[in-house]
């Protein structure tokens, strides 16, 4: 089967003028053309397990090499492990595991050594374990190296006769194996590169949802239940969201949790202020416009309609479009159909509207200044969030949930006290959640301990003697009274809670803390507790 191997010939042989040369010139000529052909399948894709068959594929065709076989090493348990075989009757056998040292491929990988017989049924230590290789035939194995991280693999193959000298024939696949090093060393760089960016987006996800999701949504009172209620049900359909409720009530970061917590999370979440805009520019900010639309136009530039393809667009303010508007808006809407300003192809989108207003819609519908259509396009599924001074009960809970939100921003560890809380307590906060937010950063910034009491919130701009005089405005079971005896209490906060538990009357303070009255008047001068206003 085997043809008889020419005569060895020797590097000091003149291959021209050689007898002999013709056969020698045209493997080297054929060896060439497979190192270039070899060089271009690994740089054509990184796909290794697909790019080293092929690879094998051309040792076979050019050459001269059968039974070509490469075994990487696996990077997390650093066996051997098959990654190609020529042959596609034996298809590469992921269980076939060589440990570093054993069998003839173990030891090339070990002792980073080619490896040579001139016939392989001559090998003991052959192993076999693919029962793949002729046993008449020669065998080269070499190793692959990768720069400094030294050898990750082996490739082996079988010369189906010995034109050559057979330490000539290794060489050349060694060539091959330097090839191969340096796919598998991009290779691994790349798949490197995208586990870390993987992590990174995986990681940034998670952020993103805890920020838009339930989570950031503060609330426990009964009619936040049900604002959360809905949410999760409407999350999961198309189905367009009508947000009703103050300004300042939460109606965006109920959006974002819809969105975040829809199947569409992963695509788009588009915001888009309808109030901001006068009518030409929400047209072209909303679909689009062709390059040359109108002044300006320099480019093509895609609309809110088409980067929310796939996701959701949230339309803020929606009650503040003109009658013109709503008419385009409407088209949209029931056919999911649109132009570019400016175009004349019909764009098709995929995307899920969410819309928002403070307006009481139905006092404009009466009006006439809304579209009933639109109105009932809108409307499919309505949440109403509740003002704040609904919910004072949730005052507590939002206010250590915004300062440990500010602490973040700022990058340091802010507390508000019991007392600041109480006090915030009995504002009626007709800016909702968004005022309540901005006075605790104004506090923020103007404690320089990092501790926001009653003091701090008054200096913040809340008018402390104007509502200390209203009753509070949530049962009674609702305001958190501070534990006295608490001994992280500093001596501070527990007067102040002791003369709020006692309504300010500073007799009866001084005997919840066991005191004389001259003590607790004392303690007010020198602690510069402000009493007079009460
Ligand atoms: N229930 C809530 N829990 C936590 N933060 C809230 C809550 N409601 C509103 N906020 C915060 O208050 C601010 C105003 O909310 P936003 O959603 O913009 O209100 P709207 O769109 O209704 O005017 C935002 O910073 C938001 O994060
Ligand atoms: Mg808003």
């Amino acid at each position: 089967m085997t043809p008889a191997a020419p005569p060895l010939m020797t590097d000091t042989d003149d291959v021209r003028a050689s007898p002999r040369a013709a056969p020698r010139q045209e493997l080297l000529e054929s060896q060439l053309a497979a190192l270039f052909e070899v060089s271009s399948v690994l740089s054509r894709s990184l796909d290794l397990s697909e790019t080293l068959r092929e690879v094998l594929e051309v040792l076979h065709q050019r050459g001269r090499m059968c039974k070509g076989m490469v075994s990487l090493v696996d990077r997390e348990t650093g066996d051997l492990l098959v990654s190609a075989l020529h042959d596609n009757e034996v298809e590469p056998l992921r269980s076939v595991r060589y440990q570093p040292g054993e069998g003839v491929i173990g030891r090339i990988l070990e002792r980073n050594q080619p490896w040579i017989v001139e016939r392989l049924a001559d090998e003991p230590r052959f192993l076999d374990r693919l029962g793949f290789y002729d046993p008449k035939l020669p065998f080269i194995g070499v190793p692959i190296r990768m720069g400094e991280e030294g050898v990750v693999g082996v490739i082996a193959a079988q010369p189906p006769h010995l034109d050559d000298p057979i330490d000539r024939r290794a060489r050349f696949l060694e060539m091959v194996a330097n090839l191969i090093g340096q796919a598998v060393r991009l290779a691994h760089m790349v798949e490197d590169e995208r586990r870390e960016l993987k992590e990174e987006r995986d990681k940034l996800r998670r952020e993103v949802r805890g920020d838009h999701g339930f989570k950031s949504i503060i609330g426990h009172t009964d009619t936040m239940r049900l604002v959360f209620e809905q949410v999760r049900q409407v999350a999961k359909w198309n189905t367009t969201v009508l947000i009703r409720g103050e300004s300042g009530t939460g109606k965006e970061l109920v959006a974002n949790a819809i969105h975040y917590n829809s199947p569409r999370a992963r695509n788009a979440f588009v915001r888009l202020n309808c109030a901001a805009l006068p009518d030409n520019l929400l047209e072209s900010e909303l679909f689009g416009h062709e390059k040359g639309a109108f002044t300006g136009a320099v480019a093509q530039r895609k609309g809110r309609f088409e980067q929310a393809d796939g996701g959701t667009l949230f339309l803020d303010e929606i009650g503040e479009i003109s009658a013109a508007f709503q008419a385009k808006l409407l088209r949209v809407l029931q056919e999911g159909e649109f132009e570019r300003v400016g175009g004349t192809r019909t764009q098709k989108v995929d995307v899920r509207v969410i819309a928002a207003t403070n307006r009481d819609l139905e006092a404009e519908l009466k009006a006439g200044v809304f579209r009933e259509d639109l109105y009932y396009r809108l409307n499919v599924m309505p949440i109403f969030i509740p003002s704040l001074a609904d919910r004072i009960e949730d005052v507590p809970d939002l206010a250590r949930f915004l300062v440990a939100k500010i602490g973040k921003q700022q990058g340091r560890e802010l507390r508000v006290t019991d007392s600041a809380v109480r006090v915030l307590m009995r504002h009626n906060w007709p800016g909702n959640v968004r005022e309540l937010e901005n006075c605790l950063e104004r506090a923020a910034v103007m404690s320089e301990e990092g501790v926001i009491d009653r003091d701090v919130i008054e200096m913040a701009g809340l008018n402390v003697s104007a509502v200390m005089g209203s009753p509070p405005m949530a049962p009674a079971t609702e305001v958190r009274s501070t534990d006295l005896e608490d001994p992280d209490l500093d001596e501070r906060e527990r007067v102040i809670a002791a003369l709020e538990e006692a309504g300010w009357v500073q007799a009866k303070a001084a005997r919840l803390l066991n005191m004389t009255p001259r003590q607790i008047a004392y303690r007010i001068q020198t602690l510069k507790i402000n009493v007079r206003q009460y």
